[in-house]
């Protein structure tokens, strides 16, 4: 029994030391008392929900709403369970996509084309806070393509965003919007904040 137990912890730890290596906020992947119950339900419930949609067969989730309300915690949640499950994950903000990406655009080292086919590799990725950005024609037709390309490679996505539902086409472009949208894949998080 106790065997069965350390077993749980040393995968528990792989787990996390996964999940920090991907990228994802320490302080969220080291969170152990989640509130599941109570006022908050709801967050377990698209916790759920979540995870059911983030099968592998390129699911394309919208997390929106306010801050506090646990959101990159969802996401987190939902890498937990893939990195548990041996998949190949990945956790970003949108400006490090950014980041990434424009900084092949000295022409040296890796193409700008090597850098989006890395963004498409993992079978499940989270791009948090896809409001922050300068606005440009370029960050938004990037985050599309990269949307549209693991979508076409059934790789699952994530995106979290602090906006209203009618400020979502403006961040990932009207067609991509509305093909979430279609399919169920917009969860409005709007509940309390567990900031308080
Ligand atoms: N179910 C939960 N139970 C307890 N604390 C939570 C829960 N979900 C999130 N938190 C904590 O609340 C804070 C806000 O959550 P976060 O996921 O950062 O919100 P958001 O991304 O929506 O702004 C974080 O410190 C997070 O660890
Ligand atoms: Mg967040």
């Amino acid at each position: 029994m106790s065997t069965d137990h350390n077993r749980e912890d040393d995968t528990a730890a792989l787990v996390r030391a996964e999940l920090i290596r991907c990228g994802a906020p320490r302080r969220h992947v080291s969170r152990g008392d989640l509130n599941r119950a109570g006022e908050r339900s709801r967050w377990a419930e698209t916790l759920g929900r979540a995870r059911e949609r983030c099968d592998g067969r390129g699911a394309i989730l919208a997390l929106i709403g306010p801050r506090g309300t646990g959101k990159t915690q969802i996401a987190v949640e939902v890498l937990r369970l893939g990195a548990g499950a041996r998949r190949t994950v990945r956790y970003a903000a949108a400006m490090d996509v950014f980041l990434d990406v424009r900084a092949t655009m000295n022409g040296r080292g890796r193409s700008e084309a090597d850098a989006v086919a890395e963004w498409c590799r993992p079978s499940l990725l989270v791009i948090d806070e896809i409001q922050e950005r300068k606005g440009s024609g370029f960050e938004a037709g990037l985050l599309t393509h990269i949307i549209d390309r693991r979508y076409g490679a059934m790789r699952d996505t994530v995106i979290i965003a602090n906006v209203e539902l009618a400020e979502l086409g403006r961040l990932v472009g009207d067609s991509a919007a509305s093909r979430i949208n279609e399919t169920g894949g917009i969860i409005r998080c709007d509940w309390p904040s567990f900031r308080g």
